[in-house]
């Protein structure tokens, strides 16, 4: 398992860390903030009205962490120290190598290019740190913001997936971006230069989902 106590992933301005029980006050407020914007493409904002709510999907994400089923970092800005965002990695498939990834950006930081900051930083992160070959970013064509941080983040567009995705009204379509580590050169990022994974040690991802 890859151990969180030490982890540090740094990407331009944007400094990730691994969603701590101590996090759940500035989880509950960048919820409280983002939950209109965030809530109609993503499901991880139910039952955020108050500390145990944000409490529980923090020990949900934990839970994740130690069966190796999930990674998620909470992004913040190095400035002012507040909670700006995060991403995570789920829904393995232990042996092609690849898994899902997801972000999202609080409502007063949009706009910045710290979507795909986080999508660069968590995906190096996947790739140097659990061996991953491959990671997919899906979602509904609607939502242009996600596409565009896809885009700005060197991943390819590969496909239009019929019913992929169970979000609020069912199942819809879905569109299907990856970045493999090519994707991820120094020369794509368009902030200070390569990011850096601060970890005591690699670990290779072990585990079938
Ligand atoms: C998608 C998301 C992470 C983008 O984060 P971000 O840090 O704003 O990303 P960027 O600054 O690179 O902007 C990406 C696009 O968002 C849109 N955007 C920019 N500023 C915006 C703002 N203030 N409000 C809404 N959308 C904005 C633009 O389309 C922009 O594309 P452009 O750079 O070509 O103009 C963020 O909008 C978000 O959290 N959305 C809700 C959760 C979500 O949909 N996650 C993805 C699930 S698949």
């Amino acid at each position: 398992m890859v151990d969180r106590s030490a982890l540090r992933l740094v990407e331009g301005s944007v400094v990730l860390t691994p969603l701590r029980e101590a996090d759940a006050p500035a989880l509950l407020d960048l919820a409280r903030e983002s939950r209109d914007d965030i809530y109609p493409w993503m499901r991880w904002t139910d039952g955020f009205h108050s500390l145990d709510g944000a409490a529980a999907r923090i020990a949900e994400w934990l839970s994740e962490w130690n069966r190796q089923q999930g990674y998620a970092f909470a992004a913040w800005d190095t400035d002012s120290g507040a909670m700006i965002g995060g991403g995570s990695l789920g829904q393995f498939n232990a042996k092609n190598r690849f898994c899902n990834l997801a972000y999202w950006v609080r409502t007063s930081a949009r706009g910045r290019g710290i979507g795909p900051t986080i999508t660069r930083a968590v995906s190096r992160f996947g790739f140097e740190q659990l061996g991953l070959l491959r990671i997919e970013i899906l979602m509904e064509p609607e939502n242009t913001a996600s596409r565009r941080v896809a885009e700005k983040s060197g991943a390819q567009r590969e496909g239009i997936l019929r019913n992929r995705i169970l979000n609020l009204g069912g199942p819809k379509t879905a569109l299907l971006y990856s970045l493999i580590p090519s994707d991820l050169s120094p020369t794509t990022s368009p902030l200070s230069g390569p990011g850096q994974v601060q970890s005591p040690a690699p670990a290779p991802l072990s585990r079938e989902p």
